[in-house]
């Protein structure tokens, strides 16, 4: 092995323990594909195992491949977009019923109050065996299929004149918070489980 490939596996082993198995961040219909590359990098960073992308206007090409490879995804994700497994829907119903079949659990993310149950970011339990979040477009916010289809909707509380974060900046600090609560479940699991 030369050295980059050991230094690389190297450090593959050391965050392996850290990764959040079964969590999903899900982009619905984002317009700008710097957002993209930046959640990519913030998911990468955070330990997010997997992006779906929803592209009803079928903005984005089926190959990934092709996709990173492209300059403005390569430049904002750093070199993430190679470590980071993004799969692309055609609708929201398709991106849906692949998470229900898969028994995951969606929430979405909303600077507005959205469905029947909603909670301040970090007053929300996110330790659910499978579990999807979801992202809304820039300026629509996340459709009504998803909030009809979700256990509930998470807020980060605004206090400035404007009225919501930027989708990117968001995905940072909701899923800082939601990885943050699931490596705390997961690492108290093991040493249950190394005790008995
Ligand atoms: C620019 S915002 C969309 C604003 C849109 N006018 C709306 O009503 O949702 C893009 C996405 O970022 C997330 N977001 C932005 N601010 C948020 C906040 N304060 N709390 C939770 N999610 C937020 C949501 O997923 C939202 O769909």
């Amino acid at each position: 092995m030369n050295d980059s490939k050991s230094t690389i596996r190297q450090r593959a082993d050391e965050i392996k323990a850290y990764q959040c198995k079964n969590l999903i961040a899900v982009l619905e219909n984002p317009m700008d594909i710097k957002n993209i590359g930046a959640v990519i990098r913030n998911a990468n960073a955070l330990g997010v195992e997997k992006i779906y992308v929803v592209d009803s206007r079928h903005s984005l090409p089926d190959d990934w491949e092709e996709l990173r490879g492209r300059k403005s995804l390569s430049r904002i994700s750093v070199s993430a977009s190679k470590w980071t497994f993004v799969k692309r829907f055609n609708s929201t119903e398709e991106c849906l019923a692949h998470l229900q079949n898969n028994r995951f659990v969606s929430v979405i993310t909303s600077p507005h109050i959205k469905g029947m149950k909603n909670h301040v970011l970090h007053e929300a339990d996110y330790t659910q065996p499978k579990l999807a979040v979801w992202f809304g477009n820039e300026s629509r916010g996340v459709s009504d299929t998803v909030v009809d289809n979700s256990e509930f909707c998470i807020s980060i509380p605004m206090f400035g004149m404007i009225e919501s974060l930027n989708l990117a900046t968001t995905t940072g600090i909701v899923l800082y918070e939601i990885t943050k609560q699931r490596r705390e479940y997961q690492a108290k699991y093991k040493r249950a489980h190394r005790k008995t």
